[in-house]
């Protein structure tokens, strides 16, 4: 090659350049793996697809490819995983409360299944973390099973079909839904303890609902179809384990009707608090909070507690 001024300029150019990446990836920061403190422990069909297409960003136990170590990507790996771990970190999981972790678990089958995690920027490095749709139904399995597990002691649910008893008026929530103590003549149709924050939840359905979910048709479910949740503080429990409902905490309602309350995907939602069943919400529109969580269920038409042996497929 003939020596050139052009060409100097271009080595000088491509030594800057690499001067500049070395310099950058020397100096970037390490990804560190702190310890994990309360690692995810559900069952291992469900772990293993979780170590493999999540935690290289969602757990403390991060492998880094050589290239995702130069710079300039490991500065974007770097502040991903970061953010990634802020959200949701599978390696401090214990650290939620179980209702926080079965939210989360609802929030990761709607994300997986709509396919926006793991992030795509990450599957075109790593195709294979792609859940395959077996993958999929494990989780999905797996997260309703926990959503409709019996009660691991018995409820006693006759002793709490009084309901609560308020004299006076009750106030109609801020969409207008009116308080209606009905549902303590209707089927329970699951009932969930939560004992690690004192609660114990009772959901009834009217025969609209409960014919809904006995036919399959629950997508969407039809007009008419009132579910509700009760929901008690924990009491005493006797010497046979029987736990029994202690004080009245609030009862929400899920009332369908297409288009009365199609801005809440044709559910209307309210909510009373104990103790004087006093209607919860600001605003008119308190009830899109309700419906931006209930949305992770929209597989089975944005209820949660459909018993499972009973859900379409
Ligand atoms: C390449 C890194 C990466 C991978 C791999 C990845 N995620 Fe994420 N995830 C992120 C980042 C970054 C965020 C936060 C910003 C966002 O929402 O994009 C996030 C957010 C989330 C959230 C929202 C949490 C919240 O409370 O807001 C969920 C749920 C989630 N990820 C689940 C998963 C699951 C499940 C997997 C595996 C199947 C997965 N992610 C794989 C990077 C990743
Ligand atoms: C952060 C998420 C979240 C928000 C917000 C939320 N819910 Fe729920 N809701 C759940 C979960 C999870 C369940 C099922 C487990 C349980 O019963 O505790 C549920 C269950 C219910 C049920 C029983 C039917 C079903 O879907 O299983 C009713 C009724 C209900 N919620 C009403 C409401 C009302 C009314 C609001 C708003 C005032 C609301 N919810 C807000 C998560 C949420």
């Amino acid at each position: 090659m003939q020596f050139t001024y052009r060409n100097l300029r271009v080595v000088i150019l491509v030594s800057i350049g690499v001067a500049i990446i070395t310099i950058l990836t020397a100096i970037s920061p390490t990804i560190a793996n702190p310890p994990a403190t309360g690692e995810f422990a559900g069952p291992d069909s469900v772990r293993a697809i979780f170590e493999h297409a999540c935690y290289d960003c969602h757990s403390n136990k991060t492998k880094q490819e050589w290239y995702a170590k130069v710079a300039p990507l490991s500065w974007k790996v770097y502040a991903d995983v970061q953010e990634a771990r802020r959200h949701l970190n599978f390696s401090h999981w214990d650290s939620l409360s179980s209702g926080d972790q079965l939210t989360k678990l609802w929030y990761i089958v709607n994300m997986v299944e709509q396919g926006k995690m793991p992030r795509r920027d990450y599957t075109l490095a790593h195709p294979d973390a792609i859940p395959t749709e077996k993958e999929v139904n494990i989780l999905k399995n797996y997260v309703l099973s926990l959503t409709n597990h019996q009660p691991p002691v018995q409820v006693q649910t006759r002793r709490v079909s009084q309901g609560p008893v308020v004299s006076g008026e009750i106030k109609r929530s801020p969409n207008g839904i009116e308080y209606s103590s009905d549902y303590r003549h209707w089927k329970v149709i699951t009932t969930t303890n939560r004992f690690d924050n004192g609660t114990m939840r009772i959901i009834y359905g009217n025969d609209i609902a409960v014919n809904a979910i006995e036919q399959h048709t629950i997508r969407p479910w039809p007009d008419g179809a009132v579910i509700v949740k009760v929901v008690w503080n924990k009491g005493e429990e006797d010497a046979d384990g029987n736990i029994y409902p202690g004080n009245f905490s609030n009862v929400q309602f899920m009332i369908r009707d297409s288009r009365k309350f199609g801005k809440t995907e044709g559910w209307g939602f309210a909510r009373f608090s104990t103790p004087q069943l006093i209607p919860y919400g600001a605003t008119v529109n308190f009830d899109v909070a309700c419906i931006d969580c209930h949305r992770l269920a929209s597989a089975n038409g944005f209820v949660f507690d459909v018993p499972s042996h009973k859900t379409e497929e």
